[in-house]
């Protein structure tokens, strides 16, 4: 027996199946309505909810926008409804190739009344205002990272989207893969105990200077507030903050050391997070070959993600009770093993299909907008540590940062 005659559900929607757990199935699974179930299963049918797909709309048709719409558009999850962008080509050329209507901009795609949501991947200077328009109009959004330039816009965006009850979710991708979930859940299951040193190396951003040179915005501070930490790092220090908690100081150096642009290329952080907990954070777009190697280090191991392998070493004793009870010259007992993981779906379209059920169905987001400044305070507090060479606190000083930034844009 098929759903569809249960739900008796149009095509489109979506059913939620609320099946035993006997039957192999979640709880709460969301199934296309025409799927068969099979009469023994139906015996075990708890109930069924008509679910529709999120009315998603997209602001900002480039390399990303246009991304999201070749990768998303397969899902059960979300249908996509309208597509803006301020260039009239851009938003022609992407509405013809997915049949869906073009706006001009970011405010006519919401006051069109088509959309639930806003895929907001626009620039990073746009992401505050289409996020506050979009939220005024009680709309939901996922803004892609990062999530505004500065920690000041990302606190409206975060306060707008709390205000009009709407959900603020940023585009954290790499929070779905498989190593990473991997890594997240043996620290937060303590196996190296309380971690006093978190270190990482994100020099896999190489870049050329076509990339920089293929459009105006990339590599300036009026369009990005930033070079390396606000385009390709985001990932990182998200990645570094969700699996190694936040700093409260930080003290980096900046430079270009490759590239013609006018922002920074490279950047090298030492951390503060208090209680005796220290780290270090490297990134660039000008080393080749690149490196991802995060380091946990704690008292009863060591944690290493190293590009796509995770390592654990389990410690015998504590490294406090090492120290203490062992002898002149005495090293610690202790193995390194690989850990395994499974291979599961990630990626961009996981973002989205989470943000969907979060709207739907209340289950979590991938990355909050909370998520979003965590990451961001590491980035604006890296560069003004680096450009005005002293130790910046983290949160970062709103006003403080909003002077910086307008002086780097001559304003
Ligand atoms: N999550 C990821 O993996 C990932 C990857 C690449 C880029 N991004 C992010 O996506 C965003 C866009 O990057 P991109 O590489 O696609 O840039 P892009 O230059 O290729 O595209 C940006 C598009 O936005 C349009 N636009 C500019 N201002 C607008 C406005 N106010 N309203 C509507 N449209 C506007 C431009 O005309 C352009 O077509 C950036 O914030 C970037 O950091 C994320």
């Amino acid at each position: 027996m098929a759903i569809l005659s249960a739900g008796g559900s149009p095509e489109n929607q979506l059913v939620l199946v609320f099946l035993t757990n006997r039957w192999g199935w979640r709880r709460g699974e969301v199934s296309r309505p025409e799927r068969d179930y099979g009469s023994a299963a139906v015996a075990d049918l708890e109930g069924v909810i008509v679910v529709e797909p999120l009315r998603l709309g997209v602001v900002g048709l480039g390399v990303m926008g246009a991304g999201h719409l070749e990768k998303e558009r397969g899902l059960e999850e979300v249908r996509f409804v309208g597509v803006a962008d301020v260039k009239p080509e851009v938003c022609a050329r992407v509405s013809a190739q997915y049949d869906l209507p073009a706006y001009p901009s970011a405010e006519a795609l919401i006051d069109s009344g088509r959309c639930e949501a806003v895929l907001v991947a626009t620039p990073h200077p746009f992401h505050c205002p289409v996020a506050e328009y979009a939220a005024s109009r009680g709309l939901h959004v996922l803004s892609e990272k990062p999530i505004a330039v500065t920690v000041g816009e990302a606190d409206r965006m975060i306060d707008a989207c709390r205000r009009a009850g709407v959900l603020l979710g940023v585009m954290f991708q790499q929070r779905t893969m498989p190593l990473y979930r991997k890594a997240k859940e043996l620290l937060e299951g303590g196996v190296i105990g309380r971690v006093y040193r978190a270190s990482l190396v994100a020099s896999a951003w190489y870049r050329t200077q076509a990339y920089y040179d293929s459009g105006d915005w990339r590599g300036t501070w009026k369009g990005e507030g930033g070079g390396v930490i606000m385009n390709q790092a985001p990932h990182s220090l998200d990645l570094f903050v969700w699996l190694g908690g936040r700093p409260v100081e930080i003290t980096a150096s900046v430079e270009t050391r490759w590239h013609r642009i006018e922002v920074e290329d490279t950047i090298s952080a030492l951390l503060k997070y208090g209680e005796g907990k220290s780290g270090y954070f490297y990134t660039t777009t000008s080393e080749w070959p690149g490196q991802n190697r995060f380091e946990f280090a704690g008292e009863r191991g060591k944690l290493v993600v190293d590009d796509d392998r995770i390592r654990l070493y389990r410690m015998a004793k504590s490294l406090p009770e090492e120290i203490f009870s062992g002898p002149m010259w005495g090293k610690c007992a202790g193995a390194w093993e690989d850990v395994p993981y499974e291979p599961a779906p990630h990626g961009h379209a996981e973002v989205v299909k989470q943000f969907a059920r979060a709207v739907r169905l209340g289950e979590p987001l991938v990355a909050t907008g909370e998520d979003g400044r965590n990451a961001l305070e590491l980035a604006n507090a890296m560069l003004l540590s680096g450009f005005r060479q002293k130790p910046v606190p983290v949160p970062v000083d709103r006003a403080e940062y909003d002077a910086f930034l307008a002086e780097k844009r001559g304003g």
